[in-house]
């Protein structure tokens, strides 16, 4: 079995290649700029980037399974993942795991993951949907420089509570669903083993790090008015706020035993990740 993983250098995706080559499997890990060395005889570094169709090709070559992390800075991201499915470039593909995000289908039409649903389920494919929560990644990734500057964590959130997961977690699944029989045509709610608010998931930070940290909740408009400081575009506002909107209505809440049924693993915990972690928020 050989997969293209894109976005092999992300959360999700560096976590999939690991968990695939651990399973036995080869890998082309896909990115823009990728390097010429890889970690592991298995890997092959490979050139894909969707808004540069001549790069498909050989990114696919002799590949019979895909992991897509889709184009959502692309301008017209909602069509690429039809495309490239019916490319006669991916002739070869058998299966077919796609990142989504949970609760895809009551989210604003901005938001493309639905479209990427709907074109996985129609490429003939072995398909298989994953719809993860938020990822405890964002506390060491996108959220990290706030919460060590500021000590403070700003989102839209209230008291919301979301069973938070580790990409770890979501790229073992992805691994077993790319590498075994008997995920075609499912679609995993993937989550971490307990609920939390924000103000709770910064309390574990806070005890992990040895800092005093707060979780400050903002009204929709001020988070807009943040992003667009930020230099975000007004579409990806509007997805932000609709997965805020879900967050509201008590969407990310439960938790699933996606992760114990599909891997035979216990979901690992926000504690574990801020133990592991401590150092990025001091
Ligand atoms: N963050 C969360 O909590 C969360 C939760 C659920 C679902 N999701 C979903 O996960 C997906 C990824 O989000 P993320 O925040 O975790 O990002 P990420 O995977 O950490 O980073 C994005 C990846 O996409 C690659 N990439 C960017 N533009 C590309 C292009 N034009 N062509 C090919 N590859 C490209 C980047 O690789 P290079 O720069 O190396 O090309 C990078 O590896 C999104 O669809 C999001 O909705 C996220």
């Amino acid at each position: 079995m050989t997969v293209l993983v894109i976005g092999a250098t992300g959360k999700t995706g560096r976590a999939v290649v690991e968990a695939l080559v651990a399973r036995g499997a080869k890998v082309a890990a896909g990115s823009r700029t990728p390097g010429t060395e890889a970690a592991d005889a298995a890997v092959r570094p490979v050139r894909f980037d969707w808004a540069d169709r001549a790069s498909w090709a050989p990114a696919l070559d002799g590949v019979d399974g895909l992991y897509i992390v889709g184009p959502t800075g692309e301008p017209v991201g909602e069509v690429l993942v039809g495309e490239l499915l019916a490319d006669p470039v991916a002739a070869g593909l058998r299966r077919v795991v796609l990142l989504s995000v949970l609760g895809a289908d009551r989210l604003p039409p901005e938001v493309m993951m639905a479209d990427w649903e709907r074109d996985v389920r129609a490429s003939g494919k072995d398909w298989t949907i994953l719809r993860p929560n938020w990822f405890h990644q964002n506390f060491g990734g996108g959220f990290a420089a706030g919460i060590r500057e500021q000590g403070v964590l700003e989102l839209p959130a209230a008291d919301a509570a979301l069973s938070f997961v580790d990409t770890r977690d979501v790229a073992e699944v992805a691994a077993v669903a790319l590498t075994e029989d008997g995920h075609a045509g499912q679609v995993y709610d993937i989550t971490g083993p307990q609920s939390l608010t924000y103000a709770e998931a910064l309390k574990t930070i806070s005890a992990a790090s040895g800092r005093e940290l707060a979780f400050r909740p903002i009204s929709h408009e001020q988070a807009a008015e943040n992003l667009r400081t930020a230099g975000v575009g007004e579409r990806a506002i509007i997805w932000q706020r609709g997965l805020y909107d879900l967050m509201l209505e008590g969407t990310n809440a439960p938790v699933t035993d996606v992760v114990e049924r599909v891997t035979g693993g216990a979901a690992r915990s926000l504690d574990a990740y801020a133990a592991e972690n401590a150092d990025v928020w001091r």
